[in-house]
């Protein structure tokens, strides 16, 4: 039985902090304190914990932002870590853990999450693109420089950003389990599964640099002709799909009118 909810009290964002080292291996640089844990919570972002009894098995942490948009000033979220311990995986709690954020932010009137992630991560990119319904429009060459993330392998740390629009109609019919609003495929970018094993050998990882390099210029190719990730699959092997289409598809008004943004930086 695991419970989400908010975390409480020094104990339990000390727990986050040490789930976030076991997860991606940090040292002492890269590392988050539970202080800015604690700040999180006190300006208006969100540590939501998994609990199976008292034990924290997945976390959840977002920081407070504003966008300037044509409409004035727009609060939002930055989701910058979602963790699940590995012995409870792929049991649907990281996507519960990103469900009950987007219940809080609306609570607030918040109606816009975004974050980044590893377009060369398959299951990341099918939860946040398929079974979130997030989409994507911009590539960040190296967006945190050198990591010491275990996950990264020692590649730069190019990253997509991932747009949540918390109430669209497309993630409202996922949220709800209504058939997905459909799209048009114009471009397809592939991430082939043995991406991971290229990445954390040594010898092989040069092969994955290419595989990034190759799919960087296609997404950022792809982006300057106005298409945006909108579809995710994978197949029978576990290779992975970039399905791109017009944005204006899935997405209208708000979404589309930031004024500064890291598109324009
Ligand atoms: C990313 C992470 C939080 C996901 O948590 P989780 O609890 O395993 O996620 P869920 O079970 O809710 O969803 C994962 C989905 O990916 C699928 N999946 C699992 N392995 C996969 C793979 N190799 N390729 C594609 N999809 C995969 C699962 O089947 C599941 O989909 P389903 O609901 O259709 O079965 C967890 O893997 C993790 O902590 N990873 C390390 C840290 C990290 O990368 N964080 C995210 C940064 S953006």
């Amino acid at each position: 039985m695991i419970q989400i909810r908010s975390c409480e009290g020094f104990g339990e964002l000390e727990a986050c902090v040490e789930l976030q080292i076991e997860t991606w291996g940090y040292d002492e640089s890269d590392a988050i304190p539970r202080k800015t844990f604690l700040l999180a919570q006190e300006i208006g972002g969100q540590v939501l914990g998994a609990f199976e009894a008292e034990t924290l098995v997945g976390f959840a942490m977002s920081l407070p932002g504003i966008k300037e948009t044509q409409n004035g000033p727009r609060p939002y979220l930055h989701s910058h870590m979602l963790a699940v311990r590995e012995s409870h995986r792929n049991r649907g709690l990281g996507a519960q853990l990103k469900w009950e954020q987007r219940r809080e932010a609306l609570s607030r009137g918040i109606r816009y999450m975004e974050w980044t992630f590893d377009p060369l991560e398959i299951k990341n990119a099918f939860l946040n693109i398929h079974r979130l319904g997030a989409i994507c429009r911009t590539y960040l060459v190296d967006f945190y420089g050198v990591s010491s993330s275990r996950l990264q392998g020692g590649l730069p740390t190019d990253r997509l950003l991932a747009e949540w629009e918390l109430d669209s109609p497309r993630v409202e019919a996922i949220f709800a389990r209504r058939p997905a609003i459909e799209y048009q495929i114009e471009d397809r970018i592939d991430v082939p599964a043995a991406i991971d094993q290229w990445k954390a050998g040594e010898a092989s990882r040069e092969r994955a640099r290419k595989v990034q390099l190759e799919n960087g210029r296609m997404f950022q190719q792809a982006f300057s002709r106005g298409l945006a990730v909108l579809g995710f699959s994978r197949d029978a092997d576990g290779n992975g799909v970039y399905e791109m289409g017009s944005a204006a598809q899935v997405v209208s008004g708000q979404a589309t009118t930031f004024l500064k943004d890291y598109r324009n930086l």
